[in-house]
């Protein structure tokens, strides 16, 4: 069997193009215009590169961006500052404090007001995903996107059995929960999981959210199951521009010839993650 290949780039432009409109439509109908403001501590260049991608994301859907950039010798408490002037600026309706932060991350995370926590990293928005009957404002944006390529490439997440790979606070423990909140049987794994292939087998959906280069065999993967790899990891290759691929933690040629769907790397998860922020700040700004 070949897998069809879920196209995530196509996915996320086709929710680009469904946020611009939506936030065209905001502009003419109630003149708000959705901000969104970035803030940036210190000097990682992989942290530069992601901001600078939201903001011209946002720029193409016509969204509003305020941005912040911080020495990383900044006193925790001028940050802290920072975001709760920003949580008090009615033009301002997501704030995303870019991770990591030079310092302990909670007290700002959680400076952030809810209703701006278009991140959706704020530990009430990730405790009202797992109580029974409650809705966060926001859920965070990666595992957002897992669920959006679920269901828009015709996966039924109701009633199947999950398997989650990883149990981060950003990736694997969210996923598992929205897969709860949408009626699935899910199991989580990680590094002290026993048999973890043999659970592998069992899923109907797998999602592998680990760091671990092509962890995920074929032979793991059940026959016309669901594959969302999340993973992104550089490798050698000397074939490579740079000597470098960026792999999942799948192993796609494997995987692609036993799975009903599945995402590649790059291409499946990674282009979800800007476009499910623009769709929390056009939110925000319409609940506004
Ligand atoms: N937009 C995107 O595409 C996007 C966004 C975020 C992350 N990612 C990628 O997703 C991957 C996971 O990110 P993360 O932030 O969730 O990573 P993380 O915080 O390092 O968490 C990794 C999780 O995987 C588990 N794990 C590690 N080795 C394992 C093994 N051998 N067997 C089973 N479980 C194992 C860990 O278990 P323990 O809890 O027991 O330690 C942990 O729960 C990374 O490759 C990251 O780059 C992609």
């Amino acid at each position: 069997m070949s897998a069809k290949i879920i196209d995530g780039k196509a996915i996320a432009n086709d929710i680009r193009a469904e946020v611009a409109r939506g936030v065209e439509k905001l502009k003419r109908e109630r003149g708000v215009t959705p901000g969104l403001a970035t803030v940036l501590v210190g000097d990682n260049p992989a942290s530069h590169k992601y901001v600078s991608m939201k903001r011209k994301a946002c720029a193409e859907a016509g969204i509003e961006s305020y941005h912040y950039e911080l020495p990383k010798t900044v006193a925790p408490e001028e940050v802290l500052a920072l975001v709760r002037k920003l949580g008090a600026d009615r033009g301002v309706h997501g704030i995303l404090v870019q991770l990591p932060l030079p310092f302990d991350d909670r007290p700002v995370l959680e400076a952030v007001p809810l209703s701006k926590d278009v991140d959706g990293f704020h530990p009430l928005n990730i405790g009202a995903l797992a109580m029974k009957g409650r809705e966060p404002d926001f859920a965070p944006c990666t595992p957002a996107g897992v669920i959006e390529l679920l269901d828009r490439s015709g996966t039924r997440i109701a009633g199947a059995d999950a398997v989650v790979l990883g149990r981060s606070n950003i990736v694997g423990m969210p996923v598992a929960l929205l897969l709860v909140a949408r009626d699935a049987t899910v199991t989580v794994c990680h590094s002290k999981t026993r048999s973890i292939e043999e659970v592998c087998r069992r899923a109907d959906i797998l999602v592998a959210a680990i760091g671990r280069a092509r962890f995920v065999k074929g032979s793991w993967v059940k026959p016309g199951a669901t594959v969302i790899d999340v993973g992104t990891n550089m490798i050698e290759d000397p074939k490579a521009t740079g000597g470098k691929r960026l792999v999942g933690d799948v192993d796609f040629e494997a995987a692609s010839q036993v799975a009903g769907r599945i995402t590649p790397v790059p291409g499946g998860v990674g282009p979800m993650t800007i476009a499910m922020l623009l769709r929390n700040t056009l939110r925000s700004a319409e609940r506004s």
